[in-house]
């Protein structure tokens, strides 16, 4: 009897524990300062959103800074929390790859552990504690791989790039060259930045439909989606088919690239999650608790075509 007692006790101490104990292991009750890069694309404000949805699940009272591109303000955002000493850990989602040194030094000293979201910073490892991303590189070779099995390996390309500096503009257009330099047939003939912006997209696009021949160009390759959709517009007002006249391989998977590729106006989407914000706060939770992380934990994408594909994947 006096067994059974002591079991009941036992049980409902853990009926009480347990729940307390997983939603601390979701970081429930934590403060995190999130520095995001801005709002220049559907995938950004996707991603954004998607954060704060998993902060407000989660119970975390997130910071969130909108840095509008500028490192200058990520910086201040980072310094301002470690003054306030009010924050558990830091996020950053960096505009550019370098200049990170001194503040993640000063969020080291501070004893604040900083995980980075989705572009890379060219800093320390030992300055931060893990990166939550997908494999730009990755990204720009599947692109490429794609489009030289649409043209059979001859291809005269335009590439709209991303944020100079930007780790997602830099690797996705290493990987993109890697697998062109493969075959002779395929070179990008004009390249411009269009910050992975719609509108500067479209301006970039129009101006190399006005230096080129047209019909020299075989295939836009835009670092981002927003930028595609952009080139879709400049090439439907030069009084040419997207998608047809002209391919279009593009980056993120955003629901209007899916509307292009519906009406046949673009060709292939690779898929970027916004869903990086679960894993971020994971990390956050793990080094909080003493966990060794590895530097980097990558997130998955594919290359789609259709939107049926895309559910498929997606159900
Ligand atoms: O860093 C990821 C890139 O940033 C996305 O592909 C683009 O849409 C965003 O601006």
């Amino acid at each position: 009897m006096r067994l059974l007692k002591l079991s009941l006790v036992v049980l409902m101490v853990l009926a009480v524990v347990a729940p307390i104990a997983a939603a601390q292991d979701m970081g429930e009750g934590l403060t995190i300062g999130f520095s995001q890069v801005g709002s220049e694309s559907a995938w950004r404000t996707a991603f954004t959103e998607a954060v704060q949805a998993e902060a407000e699940a989660r119970g975390i009272n997130l910071l969130f800074s909108d840095a509008q591109q500028s490192q200058e303000n990520q910086i201040a955002a980072m310094r301002a929390w470690l003054a306030q000493g009010d924050v558990d850990a830091i996020i950053i989602a960096p505009v550019i790859e370098s200049g990170w040194d001194d503040v993640l030094q000063e969020a080291q000293d501070a004893g604040v552990p900083v995980i980075i979201v989705d572009r890379n910073v060219d800093s320390d490892p030992s300055l931060f504690v893990t990166r939550v991303s997908s494999d730009f590189v990755h990204e720009g070779r599947l692109a490429a791989s794609w489009l030289v099995q649409a043209t059979s390996g001859e291809c005269n390309i335009v590439e709209l790039q991303g944020t100079v500096g930007s780790a997602a503009a830099t690797d996705r257009q290493t990987g993109f060259n890697e697998v062109i330099a493969l075959f002779p047939g395929m070179q990008i003939i004009r390249s411009e930045t269009g910050n992975f912006v719609r509108t500067e997209g479209k301006a970039v696009m129009e101006s190399f439909l006005n230096s080129e021949d047209p019909a020299n160009i075989c295939a836009v390759w835009a670092h981002n989606d927003d930028m595609a959709i952009g080139a879709i517009e400049a090439i439907k007002e030069a009084g040419l088919q997207p998608g047809k006249d002209i391919l279009i391989v593009s980056v993120d998977s955003i629901p209007d690239i899916y509307d292009a590729l519906d009406a046949g106006e673009t060709n292939a989407t690779v898929e970027l999650s916004p869903f990086m914000g679960g894993p971020a706060f994971d990390a956050v939770v793990a080094t909080l608790n003493g966990e060794e992380l590895p530097k980097w934990i990558p997130v998955s994408g594919k290359l789609y075509t259709t939107r049926a594909a895309y559910d498929a994947d997606h159900q």
